[in-house]
């Protein structure tokens, strides 16, 4: 499939590019740092030095220009990589532990980068001190209690590989690239896809997986977690500590640092499934598959149609699967009979079947912003206006840079989605599981810092477009919950966690009382 840059190459980019870009980007974007203090510039270089002397040889800092260092702060996006003063991966929670009491005692601004997909500058990147939690990578199955232990520095396409052959599965990523941590602590699952000639752009979502609509979103299907409180304690959370079990399931790094994920496994099979090209021809007829397909009630089967502008140039990504060894009759046929461009559908392996999905890659340059629509269905009328701005903000970002991409994931689900938690155990993200909602994943990609400013007005003019659209469809999702890992920087922490967000406070504040993970960016409680 088209053509693959390797990790080692992104980062030789990302060497290159990080400099130019971090020198003329001033960030615009609100990293709010009002409750940041630090007595000198040198600061952070104290908070490091100490670091380096707490640590275990489990663990490593390490300085800019290092090799370490650029891997450590590197993103998906590049709009979202910081210069730290220096980085540090961690090997064992006793050392996060150390580390957390040193950035607490010092004041130290810092960030935590699991997958390092994020789209907001600061989430989980800093000037102050970058944690990488790479060396947290083991996949251990337990067999007596149906689980998986996940390290939290694990992407999930190590996961799929290590539980390959096993007969078991857990509910994570649909795409190539996304990191466990973030869309496990986020709720669901992001993602988005976009093909760009032959090479393939996409990122992660957060607790949406391909098996949500059997099992739920992936905060739904978590055993325990294994996580460093803000004063620097080890502590493992089940449902019994139904404070933080609610806080973490959707509430990203706000009560400490969660270094594996205990997961419940279900049985998996062989699956069907793969992405099919369309031409901007063809979408009418995909319009009215897509309106169709949301009667499907079979909950092993999945789509992500995706609508692409890539430097103006139209065109739809399907990405079909089903859970079970074939494909089922009649599901998926009106979108295999229209004509298409290229197509990769086979039965495999789950991990044969992932693998051919776009992969995550944006080798180390293109810049990147998410924003989301929650929805209650897809439409005629609604994909209409869709397909509209696809091609009109397409064309727009053409005009301002290099390489731009408008980018537009419909993401239908079963409406049963959000019932696969007891009702006794509610989570932070999302604030009412009483009706389904339907992420939407709005993504613009450009290269140059110059216009962060203008795409970043062009997507929430977009994202109002959108959302106008589904509200004049009779869709009451004014006020509904913006999924936290699409969100664009700037959404208010009301908009993501509507009438949970006094509850989550007053948890934080109590888990936290000396504001250590304020320190750290993100949406904060
Ligand atoms: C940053 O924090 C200050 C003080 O808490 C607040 O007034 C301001 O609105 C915040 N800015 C953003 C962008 O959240
Ligand atoms: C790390 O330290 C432990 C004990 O402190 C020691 O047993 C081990 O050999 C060390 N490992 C390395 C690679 O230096
Ligand atoms: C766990 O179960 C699988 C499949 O039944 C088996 O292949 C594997 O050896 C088991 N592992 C352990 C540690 O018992
Ligand atoms: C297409 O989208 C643009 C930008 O949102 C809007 O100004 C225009 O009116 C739309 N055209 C149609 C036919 O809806």
């Amino acid at each position: 499939m088209g053509i693959m840059v390797s990790r080692t190459a992104s980062l030789l980019c990302l060497l290159l590019l990080s400099f130019v870009a971090l020198a003329r980007a001033e960030p615009h974007q609100t990293r709010n740092a009002s409750n940041i203090k630090n007595d000198d510039a040198t600061g952070f270089g104290s908070a490091c030095a100490l670091i380096g002397k707490a640590i275990s040889n489990a663990s490593a800092l390490s300085y800019p220009l290092s090799v370490q260092y650029f891997s450590d702060i590197a993103h998906w996006a590049s709009s979202s990589t910081e210069l730290s003063a220096c980085s540090v991966e961690p090997g064992t929670p006793q050392d996060v532990g150390s580390i957390l009491r040193i950035l607490g005692q010092t004041r130290t601004p810092f960030a935590v980068k699991g997958g390092g997909h994020s789209t907001i500058l600061g989430f989980s990147s800093t000037s102050g001190v970058q944690i990488s939690m790479n060396r947290f990578n083991s996949v251990t199955v337990d067999n007596a209690t149906s689980t998986v232990a996940i390290g939290a520095g694990l992407l999930w396409d190590d996961v799929y590989r290590a539980l390959d052959g096993t007969g078991l599965n857990v509910v994570g990523g649909r795409v190539p690239g996304v990191g466990v941590a973030g869309l496990t602590l986020g709720g669901g699952e992001p993602l988005s896809i976009q093909s760009i000639g032959i090479f393939w752009y996409n990122h992660g979502s957060e607790g949406y997986s391909w098996k949500t609509n059997q099992f739920g979103l992936a905060i739904d299907n978590v055993d325990s977690y294994e996580m460093v409180l803000p004063d620097g304690r080890i502590k493992v959370v089940r449902p019994e500590d139904e404070d933080l079990w609610f806080g973490l399931r959707g509430g990203f790094n706000n009560f400490g640092i969660v270094t594996k994920f205990v997961l419940k496994a279900h049985h998996q099979g062989n699956v069907w499934g793969g992405f099919v090209i369309f031409s901007s021809q063809q979408f009418d007829k995909i319009n009215t598959a897509i309106v169709k397909f949301q009667q499907v009630q079979d909950k092993k089967a999945s789509i992500i149609p995706t609508y692409n502008a890539f430097s103006g140039s139209p065109s739809l990504v399907l990405l079909m699967f089903y859970d079970g060894p074939g494909r089922p009759e009649g599901i998926f046929d009106d979108f295999l009979a229209i004509p298409n461009i290229q197509s990769t559908v086979r039965s495999g392996s789950f991990l044969e079947v992932f693998s051919i999905f776009p992969s995550t890659n944006t080798f180390g340059g293109t810049r990147a912003y998410f924003s989301s629509v929650p929805v209650l269905q897809y439409s005629s009328a609604l994909l209409n206006v869709i397909v509209n701005e696809t091609l009109f903000w397409g064309a727009k970002l053409a005009q301002l840079d290099l390489g731009t991409i408008a980018s537009y994931d419909i993401e239908p689900f079963d409406a049963g989605l959000f019932t696969h938690s007891p009702a006794s155990q509610p989570s932070a993200y999302p604030p009412d599981r009483s009706r389904a909602l339907f992420p939407t994943n709005l993504y613009f990609g450009w290269t140059n810092p110059a216009f962060d400013g203008e795409v970043a007005n062009a997507l929430r003019e977009s994202t109002r477009m959108v959302r106008n659209a589904a509200v004049a469809d009779g869709q009451d999702v004014q006020t509904a919950a913006v999924y936290g890992n699409y969100a664009l920087f700037g959404t208010p922490i009301e908009d993501v966690y509507r009438n949970n967000v006094p509850r989550l406070k007053e948890i934080r504040q109590r888990v936290d009382p000396e504001n250590v993970m304020t320190l750290a960016g993100g949406f904060k409680f």
